[in-house]
C-alpha cells in the first residue's frame, strides 16, 4: 500500500507534533506539505522535514499529491478549513475542538457528508493503552453494570492567555477531552452537567472569563454517573486518571511515570515523577491515532466521527450555561 500523503495546516504546537510523528514513526503515511498563517512557522517545520511549503491552503487542497489534510490549526479555523478540503474531495483528520459553537459544526457535517469525505476528529486520549484498557473492560462486561466514572484531568501550567483567550475556555478547551471519555467509557450520552468552578491559579485567566478549576458532574442516558474535576496546574505534572466504577468492580488508568526507579531511605520512598504534559504522555496515542487514520483512509470506518466531535461540545456548552446559571442544564437544551 502506498503510504497516505498528508497536508498538515497548523505548524503550532500539535501540528508541529503531528508532522514530525507522520514523518518519521507512522509506517503508512507520510508529510506532503505544511502549512501556516505564519510563514516563519510552516518554513521551519518544512525544512526540518525537508517537505513542501505551501504558500496558501490552496496548494494543499487542490494539490494531486496530497490525499487528506491535518487540520491542526486555532480553533476558530477548524470549520472553514474543513468545510474547504470537502470541497476539493479530500479527507481530513480535525483537531478538537471542532469549533465553539454547533452552527459551525454542523456547517462542517453537512459538508463532509455531502462531499462523502472520511473524517477523523482528534480525540486522542481514546487510544491511549491505560485508558482503552479500563473501556475495553467497560465494553466486555467485565464490570458489570457501569454506575460511575471518575476523571482527574490536570495539565501542569494554563497554555498562554492569547490562547485561552479563543479557545472556548476550560471547558470546550480541556474538558472538552474528559467529555469525549465519559462518553467513549461509558458508551452512553450525556443528558445533564451541572458544573462549577473557581479562579484559584491565575487572576489573569479569571480577567478573560475563563476557569482553572473545575469539577463537573454528568447524568447519562443509561442512569450512570460521571465526575470529573479539572485543574490548570499540577506542579506534580500532568495528572490523568480515569475510573470506571460499577456492579461486578473497577478498573482504572493510573498515570505512567517518566521512570520506573525507587528511592528508599529512612524517610520513606521517593520515585520520579509524572510526564510534563500531553507532548511527553500521549505519544502512543497520537501514534495510535494516525495508525486509525491510515486504516480509515483503507476503507475503515470512522473511529472518531464528527457526531463524536459534536456531542462533547454540547456538553461542555452546558457545561458554561450551567456555572453562569448555577443550575444543572440539559444537554437537550443545548442541541
Ligand atoms: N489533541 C490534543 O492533544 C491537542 C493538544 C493541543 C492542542 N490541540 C488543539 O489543536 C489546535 C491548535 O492548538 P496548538 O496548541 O497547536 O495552538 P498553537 O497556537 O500552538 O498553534 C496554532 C497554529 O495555527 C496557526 N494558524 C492559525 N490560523 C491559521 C489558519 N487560518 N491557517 C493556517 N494556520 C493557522 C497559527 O499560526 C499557529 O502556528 C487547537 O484547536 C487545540 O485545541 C489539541
Amino acid at each position: 500500500m502506498s503510504p497516505v500523503r498528508i497536508g498538515v495546516m497548523g505548524c503550532g504546537r500539535i501540528g508541529r507534533m503531528h508532522a514530525e510523528l507522520i514523518s518519521w514513526q507512522v509506517p503508512n503515511a507520510e508529510v506532503a506539505a505544511v502549512y501556516d498563517v505564519v510563514d516563519d512557522a510552516s518554513a521551519e517545520l518544512a525544512k526540518e522535514l525537508g517537505v513542501r511549503q505551501a504558500a496558501e491552503p490552496a496548494e494543499i487542497l487542490e494539490s494531486d499529491d496530497v490525499d487528506a489534510v491535518a487540520i491542526c490549526t486555532s480553533t476558530h479555523t477548524h470549520i472553514d478549513l474543513l468545510v474547504a478540503a470537502a470541497d476539493t474531495g479530500k479527507a481530513a483528520f480535525v483537531e478538537k475542538p471542532l469549533a465553539l459553537n454547533l452552527a459551525d459544526v454542523d456547517r462542517g457535517i453537512a459538508a463532509a457528508e455531502a462531499a462523502g469525505v472520511p473524517v477523523q476528529v482528534g480525540f486522542n486520549r481514546r487510544f491511549d493503552p491505560s485508558h482503552r484498557y479500563v473501556r475495553d473492560r467497560v465494553a466486555a462486561g467485565d464490570l458489570g453494570d457501569v454506575h460511575l466514572v471518575r476523571i482527574s484531568s490536570r495539565d501542569p501550567e494554563p497554555p498562554p492567555l492569547m490562547y485561552l483567550d479563543q479557545s472556548g475556555g476550560i471547558f470546550c478547551d480541556m474538558t472538552i477531552h474528559d467529555f469525549d471519555m465519559i462518553r467513549y467509557i461509558t458508551g452512553s450520552e450525556v443528558t445533564e452537567v451541572y458544573a462549577t468552578g473557581a479562579v484559584l491559579v491565575d487572576d489573569a485567566i479569571g480577567e478573560v472569563g475563563d476557569l482553572d478549576t473545575a469539577v463537573i458532574v454528568c447524568h447519562h442516558e443509561n442512569g450512570a454517573i460521571s465526575a470529573i474535576d479539572n485543574s490548570r496546574q499540577a506542579v506534580y505534572g500532568y495528572d490523568q486518571r480515569v475510573e470506571a466504577f460499577g456492579s461486578a468492580g473497577m478498573s482504572a488508568s493510573e498515570n505512567p511515570l517518566t521512570a520506573t526507579a525507587v528511592t528508599r531511605t529512612a524517610d520513606g520512598a521517593h520515585g520520579p515523577t509524572l510526564p510534563y504534559f500531553f507532548l511527553d504522555r500521549y505519544i502512543p496515542s497520537y501514534l495510535a491515532e494516525w495508525d486509525a487514520f491510515t486504516a480509515m483512509m483503507q476503507g475503515a470506518p470512522s473511529p472518531v466521527t464528527l457526531a463524536d466531535g459534536r456531542a462533547p461540545l454540547v456538553i461542555g456548552l452546558a457545561a458554561w450555561r450551567s456555572v453562569h446559571e448555577r443550575r444543572p442544564v440539559r444537554t437537550d437544551e443545548i442541541g
